[in-house]
């Protein structure tokens, strides 16, 4: 491990408070970075682990549209939901802040106002799109119109989700309002811009030549595109009457951009868990700023605010940005919209005490250097062929035969064999090479030794049959047993970043402390004579049935989009009044039903329509309803469509039906039941 930084400021990307985190998120972000933070803790590193509430920007206040509701209280509900669905996901964070709090809005109105004082941004005015219904200015996502580049009548003003260009609001045709529906019109407005462009030499000296090593290849990719595209002032305030207020004269009706003020909320928190001391984690240039983000994020974190940091003078640089790549779900993108996705607090309900079950497996498929795909089939598999039948399976054998012949008494070793000083030398090693590999933001590998630590101890067991040798050489087994239990004591170090709480019951199983990393390798940790506990499974196996019912959650929800979705047809020609009026519709009572015999679709209807006998109608519904349940229902009728003779029945009317986009039918029925033979007018 680098000994050259004397603390860490890790920090985490603060999730916007519009709704709950799903596992694309603990994949890119939130799993690495407490994987690493807990690595570092056990490493005996003094770290500081930052996260809160992305409380501001439009993403808030469109969801409180949405919801009906008010921008506080969007934040207030979504910030104790993810606030909790991390907690119990075990993500170990120092502080988990929000944007919204007041120690935030003046470190953040400080930030502005010393760059504003010191000349750092430039002031300009530009044409903005204008609601005069709603009497506000628009921001980018609150103005729809037709896309220029493929015709979508519903591209947002900074971007098509459809052909996925990205616009600017003036590029849109016809635009509209999404508060009024109006045509919105142009109006001057006036905002402070960070002139990024000053900033290009000393970004391309500090990234470019400066972290093509040691930064990941998606991050500097990105980055270096950036910058040889060439950078220009981004404005860092907004007409909104949501967030920070502009602390300065003459900005009234205005805030911060969520963007300025979001990753201040980094330094903000550090101030709310360490009101005196903050400023060593963020000033002194022994401390290591690590942001762990996802790729969407990198220009944020990698170029813009570098620069406000840069601007500002007083602040530390991040040493690395370990952004990851995409997590896709079931072959297709992870949406909120779409609700295409598996939720946290969802997830915690339906599989308590599996945390760390997803954990492992987010972290064994984890996006690292591409987008990557979760599929419930494979979460099953590493459940039950990895976890519970490499590392747990191992655990259980040592216990329980530690129980059966010793009492559950660690028993002492005797003379080594050379297989024994081979697990014994390999063991030594797993720490250091689990901890260069987390130190280089290597966690699917890391988190592989870890296996194969434990795949050691299965073939170590395997190889030696301690079972069989009971009856033979008993001394030997001693042995066997002493080593595998180290092994399974050290397990309990190597697997706490990656699965805290299984380490937590597994040390309880032990009797045993947690101890630091530095101690993970040693093959004497558990003296001769302790006792350890009963022996418990750590994992359980997850049957069929329980991921076919997550697999079945996802298809509702791809039909229910694709119901919400889909088109109505477009209208057919004109008709008359008197055409209109030539057709007898009526309300009917079902007062029989059967299947046509040898049809897979008929059904022979008798509907009273409140005329002298009931009418016989055949209609093609027998895939839909079953005759029982027919019986009794009012149905509409067309009751002058000219009688045809169907499967040798005569049918006598047609039944009017509703056809939903998929294709399922439902019965169009009164609101409240009339007497048969009703018109319908
Ligand atoms: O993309 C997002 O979810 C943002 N809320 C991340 C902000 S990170 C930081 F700058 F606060
Ligand atoms: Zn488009």
């Amino acid at each position: 491990m680098p000994a050259d930084f004397k603390r860490y400021t890790v920090t985490a990307a603060l999730p916007y408070a519009n709704g709950p985190v799903h596992i694309g998120h603990l994949a890119g972000v939130y799993l690495p970075a407490d994987i690493y933070v807990r690595y570092l803790r056990a490493a005996g590193r003094d770290v500081k682990f930052i996260c809160g509430s992305d409380e501001h920007g439009v993403p808030i206040t469109i969801r409180a549209q949405k919801e009906g509701v008010t921008p506080q209280q969007v934040v207030d509900k979504y910030h104790a939901i993810i606030r909790d669905s991390f907690a119990d996901f075990g993500v170990s964070f120092d502080i988990y802040s929000r944007t919204s709090s007041k120690t935030h809005s003046e470190v953040a109105s400080g930030f502005f106002r010393k760059l504003y004082q010191e000349d750092k941004f430039i002031e300009q005015t530009s044409q903005q799109y204008y609601d005069e219904k709603a009497d506000q200015f628009l921001a980018d996502r609150y103005i729809v119109g037709t896309c220029p580049n493929c015709g979508n009548e519903n591209a947002y003003g900074d971007q098509c989700e459809k052909c996925g260009s990205s616009l600017s609001p003036t590029e849109l045709i016809s635009p509209r309002s999404m508060l009024s529906g109006n045509q919105p019109v142009l109006r001057e407005t006036k905002h402070w811009y960070l002139p990024l462009d000053q900033y290009e030499p000393w970004l391309r000296e500090w990234i470019v030549e400066g972290h093509k090593a040691d930064w990941k290849a998606n991050v500097y990719g990105q980055c270096k595109s950036w910058i040889d595209q060439g950078l220009h002032p981004r404005a860092v305030t907004r007409d909104l009457d949501w967030g920070v207020p502009v602390p300065v004269a003459g900005a009234e009706g205005k805030v911060l951009y969520v963007w300025f003020d979001a990753p201040i909320g980094y330094i903000s928190a550090t101030k709310d868990l360490l009101p005196d001391t903050w400023e060593t984690y963020w000033k002194d240039q022994d401390s290591k700023l690590v942001h762990f983000i996802g790729k969407d994020n990198i220009v944020f974190h990698c170029i813009i605010f570098p620069a406000m940091l840069k601007a500002h003078g007083d602040y530390i640089l991040p040493d690395n940005v370990p952004a990851n790549e995409f997590l896709n779900l079931e072959g297709d993108k992870i949406s909120t919209s779409r609700n295409w996705a598996v939720w946290l607090h969802e997830y915690l309900q339906e599989f308590p005490g599996k945390a760390d079950v997803l954990r492992y497996v987010l972290c064994a498929n984890a996006p690292e250097n591409k987008d990557n795909d979760f599929t419930w089939k494979d979460f099953q598999a590493r459940n039950n062929n990895e976890l519970l039948a490499t590392l747990g399976n191992f655990v259980n054998r040592a216990v329980v035969l530690t129980h059966k012949y010793y009492e559950g008494r660690i028993p002492a070793r005797g003379e080594l064999t050379e297989l024994d000083e081979h697990v014994i030398r390999e063991m030594s090693e797993y720490p250091g090479r689990i901890g260069q590999l987390i130190d280089g933001y290597r966690f699917r590998d890391a988190l592989n030794e870890l296996m194969n630590l434990a795949r050691l101890g299965n073939k170590y067991l395997a190889d030696t049959e301690p079972w069989k040798l009971i009856k033979t050489d008993a001394p030997r087994v001693a042995t066997i047993l002493n080593i595998a239990l180290q092994l399974t004591a050290n397990l309990t170090t190597l697997m706490e970043p990656f699965l805290p709480a299984t380490a937590t019951r597994l040390l309880g199983m032990l009797n045993l402390e947690p101890r630091p990393w530095s101690q993970a390798g040693n093959s004497e940790v558990l003296a001769s004579g302790h006792q350890v506990g009963e022996a418990f499974l750590l994992f359980e196996k997850i049957e069929d049935a329980t991921v076919e019912a997550q697999v079945q959650k996802l298809l509702d929800t791809k039909k229910a989009n694709e119901l919400a979705a889909a088109v109505a047809a477009p209208a057919k020609d004109d008709i008359s009044f008197e055409e209109f009026q030539r057709m007898d519709l009526r309300i009917g009572t079902i007062v029989a039903a059967e299947k046509v015999a040898k049809t897979k679709k008929l059904l022979k209807l008798s509907v009273d329509l409140g005329l002298d006998e009931p009418r016989t109608i055949v209609s093609g519904i027998a895939e839909h309803f079953l005759p029982e349940a027919l019986v009794g229902q009012q149905v509409q009728v067309l009751l002058n469509l000219a009688p045809r003779e169907i499967k040798g029945i005569q049918s006598q009317g047609m039944l009017l039906m509703a056809e939903n986009a998929d294709g399922t039918l439902s019965l169009m029925q009164p609101s409240s039941a009339v007497r048969p033979g009703s018109g319908v007018a």
